[in-house]
């Protein structure tokens, strides 16, 4: 058992962990239907193919994510664990994980270089299956020459768009799955997930009113249109930036008000982005907000702020509270939420459990099968619409509600679509 959180130690920390464990547990049914059908097809299979596989993960250290990873240590993985944000981890989850024999390497506020040092050792590690978001793992995993994973998965849109690049360069030599593009992961986590846990982090990092305010939401995918959607239902007045002109038009006809940036920095109190890009808030929009104007992050890498460029702009940093920092720039205060890291996970635990079940139902599933030798090749895979299909049935039953199904005169009628 290996931790650098000088907490471990502290059985209260421990108790503390575990309570939070159980807590996302009892409010993630779905995931307990999956892992109980898991364990009958391993009944069938006859055999454990997860029983003393290496499995390096590198995910935020939540209660949620403790769920997924004390499911697999219960079907007999042994599990190296570090963090997917410098900022996300939980002490209290790493001295539970760290209790119950996961290696745990991770702390809270990490600087870059020891998140980066934890993933490259995690990396070096041999693993069978790699369980990654952002594709840190993946990427320094490609870079050590091993051949020992048989495949992985990846939780986040940043990450298969990397993961996809590092195929093309022929650096991607096992299978991956790509959880993200599992209907019952985008839909619902990037939208409802990231849109209610954005403005749960703003509210702790700031603890303002967002009514009458206005909120710039830059992109109108997944992320930016649950953002804007919560925004809106917390009585701010939305605007959107986008470069894809399809999306500028349904978030119009959504009935936000549609801008660039360089016009939205002029007219917004609060700025959050949500892209996946880079630089998408610069020098020239700082110069152009009002004094009081609060800048922060929902996409997946602190990319999406120039904050290097804001403090050069700056004459002047404060402190003033946790996770938010303020910017004296020509005499007006720009503040910035959590550094441009993460907001959701940063100031806030993420998204509720009640979305990460379905999250983590596609992982464990998708885990099993590469786990069973079921999927050869290389490359971004799907996630197989079996899995995405009894991921939402399950959740449906966990969630006691019950859905219509076609007759069978529906159904030769969808077939051949004649009287
Ligand atoms: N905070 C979280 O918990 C969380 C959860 C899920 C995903 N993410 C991350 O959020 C980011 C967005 O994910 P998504 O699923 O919404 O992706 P997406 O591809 O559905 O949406 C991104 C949108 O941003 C737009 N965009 C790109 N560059 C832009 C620019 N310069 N200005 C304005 N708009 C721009 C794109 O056109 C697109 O519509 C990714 O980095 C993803 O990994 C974060």
């Amino acid at each position: 058992m290996v931790s650098r959180d000088s907490n471990l130690k502290d059985t209260e920390l421990v108790e503390k962990g575990r309570v939070s464990f159980d807590w996302a547990r009892s409010n993630m049914p779905a995931f307990a239907l999956a892992e109980r059908h898991l364990r009958s097809e391993i009944k069938k299979f006859g055999r454990n193919p997860l029983r003393g596989k290496k499995i390096a993960a590198s995910l935020h250290v939540s209660k949620e994510t403790s769920v997924l990873i004390a499911a697999l240590v219960g079907l007999g993985a042994e599990i190296t664990l570090v963090a997917a944000n410098p900022l996300s981890s939980q002490p209290e989850m790493i001295a539970y994980l760290s209790s119950i024999g996961v290696e745990v390497n991770a702390k809270r506020g990490e600087t870059e270089q020891e998140y980066k040092k934890a993933i490259n050792s995690a990396a070096r590690k041999e693993p069978d299956l790699i369980i990654d978001d952002g594709a840190e793992l993946h990427v320094a995993y490609s870079s050590t020459g091993s051949k020992s994973c048989i495949g992985g998965t990846d939780e986040t849109t940043s990450g298969t768009d990397r993961l996809r690049v590092l195929a093309e360069r022929g650096r991607l030599r096992y299978p991956v799955f790509a959880v993200n593009e599992a209907q019952t992961k985008h839909i619902f986590d990037n939208r409802y997930g990231t849109g209610q846990s954005t403005m749960d982090g703003l509210l702790r990092a700031t603890s303002l009113l967002i009514a009458g305010k206005v909120v710039v939401v830059a992109g109108y995918g997944w992320v930016g249109s649950g953002v804007a959607l919560r925004a809106r239902g917390l009585g701010a007045r939305v605007i959107v930036t986008e470069v894809n002109p399809v999306r500028a038009l349904e978030a119009h006809l959504n009935g936000f008000e549609v801008q660039t940036m360089n016009k939205a920095a002029e007219l917004g109190d609060i700025f959050l982005t949500c892209t996946g890009q880079t630089d998408v808030i610069r020098r020239e929009h700082f110069l152009r907000m009002r004094g009081g104007a609060i800048v922060g992050n929902a996409g997946h890498f602190n990319r999406e702020i120039d904050v290097k460029g804001l403090f050069r702009l700056g004459d002047k940093v404060e402190q003033v509270r946790e996770g938010l920092t303020r910017v004296s720039v020509n005499g007006k205060s720009i503040f910035l939420l959590t550094q441009g890291r993460v907001v959701n996970l940063a100031s806030a635990e993420g998204h509720p459990p009640e979305v990460m079940q379905f999250s983590f139902s596609n992982q464990l599933l998708c885990l099993y099968r590469l786990a069973a030798g079921k999927e050869r090749g290389k490359g971004v895979l799907q996630v197989p619409k079996e899995i995405d299909d009894l991921v939402a049935s399950l959740s449906l039953k966990a969630f006691h509600f019950r859905i219509d199904s076609l007759s069978s005169r529906q159904t030769k009628y969808a077939q051949t679509f004649t009287r």
